[in-house]
């Protein structure tokens, strides 16, 4: 009997222990155990310190980086969509913030993104699953592609470069959550993990990244122009603009406290 094998606190019981069992390893805790990764997010406005988000370089970077004055210009194009149509693979959207000290969002921050393709190769000649993008007046960004493929030595990850306008810039990398090879790849490291869910026709992803830039915290910035709202019924091919950027609606909803245009990638595309 299930009531008898599954008394009504045995879920709370088992991923107590499956927690524990899991830290004492120093094993990665189930994304679906743990609720994911802390985003920087959860921590605006609470008065808690954030961390900074940690470099983590593995030398692949074929991409010469060019600096020129005190900002950053690589060579990759500028598009969120680094895979393009119809390349193999499993679709992936990573979206996220970045965030300052103070955990305001930073406008305008340069992240450039390259990874390996589905079979773990990175293009060397050319610019494929390569391109930068700047964050929006809100901070947002979003990145659309394809999980990586792995190659020999590492566990599957994404590069990245951000750089909030006139300052350093910061090398590292986005990790996947219960990969077989995070326990024994020497560069992992659990703070890069992004919280990774099914949706969207393949998989959605989460990372906010925060810079060591100086802030006040009394200072909310300029969140730009908002024709979105809570409550308003929205029909497909809608267009709204949230923090200053356009957004089309994609399926009709009714928006709700969490669905902003930025963090809802199935509901809007920015237009
Ligand atoms: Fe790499």
């Amino acid at each position: 009997m299930d009531s008898e094998t599954n008394p009504p606190h045995s879920p709370l019981v088992s991923r107590k222990t499956v927690l524990r069992a899991a830290l004492a390893a120093g094993a990665a805790v189930p994304l679906a155990m743990a609720g994911g990764p802390a985003l920087a997010r959860t921590f605006a406005d609470t008065g808690t310190p954030v961390q900074v988000t940690p470099p983590c370089d593995d030398g692949d970077d074929p991409t010469p980086d060019q600096i020129e004055g005190p900002y950053f210009k690589p060579n990759s194009p500028q598009r969120t969509d680094i895979a393009g149509p119809g390349v193999p693979g499993t679709r992936l959207m990573v979206t996220g913030y970045v965030f300052g000290l103070a955990c305001r969002p930073i406008a305008g921050a340069l992240l450039d993104f390259w990874q390996a393709d589905h079979n773990g190769a990175y293009d060397n000649t050319g610019y494929r699953f390569r391109g930068h993008q700047f964050t929006a007046s809100n901070g947002s960004f979003a990145l659309t592609t394809i999980v990586p493929g792995l190659y020999p030595g590492r566990t599957r990850h994404i590069h990245v470069k951000v750089q909030a306008p006139g300052r350093p810039v910061l090398t590292t990398q986005l990790y996947f959550p219960n990969e077989p090879r995070n326990s024994t790849d020497s560069l992992f490291d659990p703070r890069l993990l992004m919280a990774v869910r099914d949706g969207g026709g393949g998989r959605q992803a989460s990372f906010d990244f925060v810079l060591n830039v100086p802030q006040d915290p009394d200072d909310p910035g300029d969140p730009g122009d908002t024709t979105w709202s809570v409550g308003t019924t929205y029909q497909s091919g809608a267009r709204v603009t949230y923090a200053g950027r356009g957004y089309l609606c994609l399926q009709a909803h009714t928006a709700q406290t969490g669905w902003e245009p930025p963090n809802v990638p199935a509901l809007w595309q920015a237009a």
